[in-house]
């Protein structure tokens, strides 16, 4: 799987300008020229196209539903768990993250405290949004093409598709493979900068513009998330401001907080419940054996809309992780079990880099805490989808 999504370095810093312009584009509409804002919509129409499939079922938006926050909410024989390919038999491992607000990641990278941060699928091994769209179509778990050239097949065989790539990429790219594949993963990526992904227009966004009034419930929870009392900010804030426009709910670090195996999954997609997902570390970028079983923190926007949470789709419900949360600080009635399965919580699923430190810190969620930060969390969903939380 790794290796198909290594990027094309070259070619891509040749994207960068065309990019700068979508960036602009994407934040104010009358700015945009003409061919730009082709490019977005040449991006849309690849985003939406099952012949990008090899039986032609699938498309990005078959597990990136933009009626569901851009995620899979087919049940799959898995309770959305996991996603089922374009052959209609393979299951994949992990679950399918909302990509709205993803292009606010920042591209893989190590900072100077030796940290990873950023990067594309819970492992981070596609460095940014253009080598990402590289992956689905020749993932056999997923699009299932046979490789490059029979992507690009399928592409050529719409005339206005290559119209399109001639005038916005430049005469040659048809008949340039390289070229070709690189813009069609550039105007995807384009298509996912663009406003609907992220619209910033939650209640919580609506608040800080001072157009919506939190109810007391809601604001209890919001002091509760920025507070030291609980310990969600070290993790979730990407700037330490409570007031931030632009706040995403993530660092884009990568931890591991103990997330047990989904056995469920396991035994349906053939991986077997002996496997070990070691996250980071699966990340060919990445050596250091102290990595596994890291992921990337996910973003809450949209999160009471997404379920089922984690990187394996472990949970089902919002407040069954705040449980999970609450049980690395204290282990009572409440939360010795993991109340989805009635059973004590799994064990993680790599248990030598669980990182206590922080996930001990702050104190125990009581019941009116948890309902106030469950309250909180479901400001965070777009307009777009505010009637799914009615459900
Ligand atoms: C069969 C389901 C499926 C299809 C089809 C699919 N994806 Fe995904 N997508 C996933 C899963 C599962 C992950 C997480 C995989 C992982 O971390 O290894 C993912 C991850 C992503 C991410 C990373 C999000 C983040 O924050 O790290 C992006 C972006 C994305 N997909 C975009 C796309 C695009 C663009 C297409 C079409 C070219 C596409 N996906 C097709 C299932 C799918
Ligand atoms: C040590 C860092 C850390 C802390 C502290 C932390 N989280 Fe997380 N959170 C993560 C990581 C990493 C993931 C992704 C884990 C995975 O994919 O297996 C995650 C995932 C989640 C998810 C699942 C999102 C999804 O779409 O699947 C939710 C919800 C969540 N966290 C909420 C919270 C809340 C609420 C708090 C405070 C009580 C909190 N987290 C504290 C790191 C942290």
């Amino acid at each position: 799987m790794a290796a198909m999504t290594k990027p094309v370095l070259h070619i891509l810093l040749l994207g960068f300008s065309i990019f700068g312009l979508c960036r602009l584009a994407a934040a104010d509409p009358l700015a945009a020229t003409a061919p730009v804002r082709d490019i977005v919509s040449l991006g849309e129409a690849f985003f939406f196209d099952t012949s990008l499939s090899r039986n032609r079922t699938q498309s990005c938006a078959t597990c990136h539903d933009p009626e569901r926050a851009f995620t899979d909410s087919r049940d799959n024989g898995t309770g959305a768990a996991v996603s089922l390919g374009d052959d209609g038999i393979s299951l994949g491992d992990r679950n399918a993250p909302t990509i709205s607000y993803a292009s606010f990641t920042p591209a893989f990278h190590i900072n100077d405290e030796a940290e990873y941060i950023g990067g594309f699928f819970h492992d981070g091994r596609a460095a940014t949004l253009v080598d990402q769209a590289a992956g689905p179509p020749t993932n056999p778990l997923e699009m299932a093409l046979a490789d490059k050239s029979a992507v690009i097949a399928r592409i050529l065989e719409n005339p206005s598709y290559v119209g399109a790539l001639e005038r916005l990429f430049g005469r040659s790219t048809p008949a340039d493979a390289d070229k070709l594949y690189e813009a069609v993963c550039q105007s995807i990526a384009a298509f996912e900068k663009s406003p609907p992904f992220a619209p910033f227009d939650s209640k919580y966004d609506r608040y800080l513009r001072g157009e919506y009034k939190m109810t007391k419930l809601q604001e209890l929870g919001r002091q509760l998330f920025f507070s030291d009392l609980i310990n969600c900010s070290s993790c979730h804030l990407l700037n330490s401001s409570p007031l931030y426009q632009q706040e995403t709910f993530s660092n884009y670090r990568y931890h591991n907080i103990g997330v047990p195996v989904n056995i469920a999954v396991r035994k349906k997609n053939g991986v077997g419940i002996d496997h070990r997902d070691q996250g980071l570390l699966e990340n060919p970028a990445v050596d250091d054996p102290g990595q596994s079983g890291k992921f990337k923190v996910i973003t809450l926007r949209n999160v009471a809309v997404s379920a089922p949470y984690m990187h394996n789709g472990i949970f089902r419900e919002l407040r069954t992780v705040l449980l999970f949360y609450s049980k690395f600080i204290v282990s009572n009635e409440a939360n010795r079990n993991n109340p989805e399965t009635g059973k004590p919580w799994g064990k993680a699923e790599i248990e030598e880099t669980v990182n206590l430190d922080l996930l001990q810190k702050g104190q125990p969620l009581d019941n009116s805490h948890l309902t106030a930060l469950l309250a909180f969390l479901e400001t965070l969903t777009d307009k777009r989808y505010e009637h799914l939380l009615e459900k």
